[in-house]
Formats: C-alpha cells, sequence, structure tokens
C-alpha cells in the first residue's frame, strides 16, 4: 500500500474484531511516530500501549465515555500523553500538541497499511486513564487510540447514527473552503 492509499483506506471505524498483538507491531507502530518531525527534534510525544490485562480492561471499563461502548472490542489502546514544556514554545504557539498530533498521524497511517482500524477519540476521563496507566497529573493525555481490526458486521447496540457511519464515513469540506492560493481569503 503506498501513502495515498493508507491515507484514502483509514477510516474511524467503530465495529471491531479482535486481534493478536505482538511486540513487533508495537515496535512498528512506534517506529512510524518516531520518525515524524518535530520542533528542533525535539519529539514530545509519548505512548502508553495497553494490551494486558488488568490494564486493557481497567481503561474500558473506567476512562471510557458511555458514547465511545464500542471501543470495548479494541485489542490495543494506545495513550498519546505529552507535556507542553517538552516542545518549543515560541510566544503564543505551543508546539507540544501540533508534533505530537502528525507523530500520531502517520502511527494511524502505518496501522492502515497493516490492515488495522486506528480510531482516535477524545470522549475519555483522563483522570481515570492516569490513573490505571500511572501517568503523572502534569502530563496532558491528548488522545486514546482504539486499535482492532474492522468487523464487517455491526453490533446490535449500535445506534442508528453509528450504524450508518459505519456504512458511510463523513464526508469532507470540498477543498476551496481550506486550500486558499497565495493569499486567504474569507
Ligand atoms: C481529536 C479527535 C477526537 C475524536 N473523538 C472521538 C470520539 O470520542 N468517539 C468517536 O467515536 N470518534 C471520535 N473521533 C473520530 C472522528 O469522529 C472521525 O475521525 C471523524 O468523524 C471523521 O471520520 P473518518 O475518520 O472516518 O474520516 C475523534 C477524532 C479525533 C481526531
Amino acid at each position: 500500500m503506498n501513502v495515498k492509499d493508507a491515507i484514502e483506506n483509514r477510516r474511524a471505524y467503530r465495529s471491531l474484531t479482535e486481534i493478536k498483538i505482538t511486540e513487533e507491531m508495537i515496535d512498528d507502530l512506534g517506529k512510524a511516530a518516531q520518525l515524524m518531525p518535530s520542533c528542533f527534534n525535539k519529539q514530545p510525544w509519548r505512548f502508553v500501549f495497553v494490551y494486558k490485562e488488568p490494564q486493557l480492561g481497567n481503561i474500558k471499563n473506567k476512562a471510557l465515555n458511555e458514547g465511545n461502548s464500542w471501543a470495548k472490542k479494541a485489542s490495543l489502546i494506545i495513550a498519546v500523553f505529552s507535556k507542553n514544556d517538552f516542545d518549543c514554545i515560541i510566544k503564543e504557539r505551543e508546539y507540544f500538541l501540533y508534533d505530537t498530533g502528525m507523530a500520531v498521524g502517520s502511527l494511524i497511517l502505518r496501522a492502515t497499511e497493516m490492515g488495522l482500524v486506528a480510531h482516535p477519540i477524545a470522549g475519555y476521563d483522563p483522570g481515570k486513564v492516569r490513573e490505571v496507566l500511572i501517568i503523572p497529573s502534569e502530563y496532558n493525555v491528548i488522545n486514546l487510540i482504539i486499535i482492532g481490526k474492522k468487523d464487517p458486521t455491526i453490533p446490535n447496540d449500535f445506534t442508528p447514527y453509528q450504524i450508518e457511519s459505519e456504512r458511510n464515513r463523513p464526508q469532507r469540506k470540498p477543498l476551496k473552503e481550506f486550500v486558499f492560493h497565495n493569499t486567504f481569503s474569507f
């Protein structure tokens, strides 16, 4: 799969089946993040790959918002976290979220290439994530990435919205709304 295919195939599906998680797989995903650019090469991103009990079950049962119950089928949940002073702060520009986001983008595309669903979520309790994974309070838990394999069967407990969005993933704004040539026009 080339990069364009990975970009086009990646979608945030919710209907997941189990997969076996190996250390090779984790290293592979880690390397996809590792090579991304960051301000002064500060590499502010941190990841906990959660795939064993009791941590995986504890994240699923204690930290997920109710609307993200579908994520209980995950075989792997990656907690993404960082701190603003891990990266450049240039006046009002704090780069830790930006650089961590780029690393996550690369990891997600590599997961797609590996035939996995890698679905980022913000609907969780960061305090509970920190408690389960022993992440100190000064870290910002930015995202959980839910990993599994796409299940073509849609579970019975999905809401009508979830059923519809499993069949048709959301459309995007047209390019002209966010791509500008030479000057910004609004
Ligand atoms: C920062 C962020 C937070 C998100 N939070 C959730 C979430 O809590 N639950 C969920 O089901 N999807 C979540 N998503 C997935 C988005 O809803 C999804 O990416 C978007 O609707 C576009 O669909 P697509 O990724 O299939 O193209 C999140 C995505 C991002 C990047």
